[in-house]
């Protein structure tokens, strides 16, 4: 029998077991992060080792340098995890793993080391792809939530209306055809100096600012009324400003903050909520760093209850990366005998629908 028939028949075993534990593994960005999870969504320890201050000086995450950093940290957060989760490694019962989207020297630290760990322990190991992950966050604090429902799945690299069918099972009804929220938020926090991430930093500004008072551009794509379109409204905001700048007028950041995130989150909500209503579901799912925005978690639950959908969303700690979201989504795919080979390899743009 070979080696991952031996495995496969091991993932069936572990499935009839009371107790499953699984360490997780994200790497896929700019986040070390290491999870012990029991039973798909009791988090026993969640580590997140942000390089956000190594990156902030550039103004953005340079992939080599998230690479070395990674490979400095993983190690020394995977003991922590463990230690936190006061475990020992041989009562893992499965490594999981993000192998996809990512940055591909960032993904490889994960995926060897998961590779290593689960060879060494001679566990399964499951590939997962990040989005998976993000969507799966929602099971970590709402023990009721079940498939199906949509999910609006807003990051710093993806705007995506997921029809979640069942665990695994995945249709995409829009997404966006250039910016992904997230990176919109980031670079016109760049242009208004705030640094980055600059999610967190127009969310904040915003707070103090009045969303009418500047009218940007909200873009529905005729045909493709579930799509997203944020590069004109990215380019708007910076028109705005380089034209007030050029005539010496002053203008308010925070009134600028609050118009652009009023304008991105009005069509992020006006669309979930419409493909709720096509498709007769009556949750919506809020997944990803930009789930954190306190606007958009707002507006969404004013028109979700309009229409008697039930929303659910992440804590702010597991929208943005973090390892847990891995281990429950590992989780899943592991009592569903879906796990890796050891040849799995980093899919720097892998497709959430591939991954099925
Ligand atoms: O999911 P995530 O941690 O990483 C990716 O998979 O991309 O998302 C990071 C993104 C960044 O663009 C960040 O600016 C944004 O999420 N973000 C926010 C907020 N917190 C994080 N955007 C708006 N409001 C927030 N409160
Ligand atoms: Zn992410």
């Amino acid at each position: 029998m070979d080696y991952y028939q031996q495995m496969l028949n091991k993932a069936a075993e572990i499935s009839s077991k009371e107790e499953i534990y699984i360490l997780a593994l994200e790497t896929s960005c700019d986040e070390t992060s290491a999870s012990v999870v029991k039973n798909g969504r009791e988090v026993l320890s969640n580590i997140i080792s942000s390089q956000i201050e190594t990156h902030k000086e550039f103004g953005g995450v340079v992939p080599e340098i998230a690479s070395r950093k990674h490979v400095e940290n993983i190690n020394t957060v995977i003991e922590r995890a463990l230690y936190e989760a006061d475990i020992s490694k041989d009562r893992l019962d499965a490594i999981a793993v993000t192998y996809g989207p990512g940055l591909v020297g960032a993904l490889l630290v994960g995926v060897s080391a998961a590779k290593a760990l689960a060879f060494a322990l001679s566990v399964p190991l499951v590939g997962v792809h990040h989005i998976e992950g993000h969507i799966s966050a929602n099971y970590i604090e709402h023990k009721e939530l079940e498939p199906p429902f949509v999910c609006l799945v807003v990051s710093g690299g993806h705007t995506q209306i997921v029809h979640v069918k069942d665990y695994g099972s995945y249709e995409i009804v829009g997404q966006t055809m250039d910016d992904a929220a997230g990176e919109a938020f980031d670079k016109v926090a760049r242009v208004l100096g705030l640094g980055y991430p600059g999610g967190p930093a127009v969310d904040r500004l915003a707070k103090q600012g009045d969303p009418r008072h500047i009218f940007f551009p909200r873009v529905n794509l005729k045909e493709k009324p579930y799509d997203f379109s944020f590069s004109g409204l990215k380019t708007a905001v910076i028109n705005y400003l380089h034209n007030l700048e050029q005539k010496g007028e002053p203008y308010s950041k925070e009134n600028v903050a609050a118009s652009f995130q009023e304008a991105v989150i009005d069509v992020l909500v006006e669309k979930t909520i419409n493909s709720s209503l096509m498709l007769g579901q009556k949750h919506i799912v809020l997944a990803g760093g930009v789930a954190a925005n306190s606007a958009l978690k707002k507006l969404m639950k004013k028109e979700a209850d309009r229409h008697q959908i039930k929303l659910y969303y992440p804590s702010p700690v597991f929208c943005t990366d973090n390892a847990a979201m891995i281990a429950c989504a590992g989780y899943y795919r592991l009592v569903r005998g879906k796990i890796s080979p050891l040849s799995l390899n980093a899919v720097p743009y892998l497709q959430l629908c591939e991954n099925e």
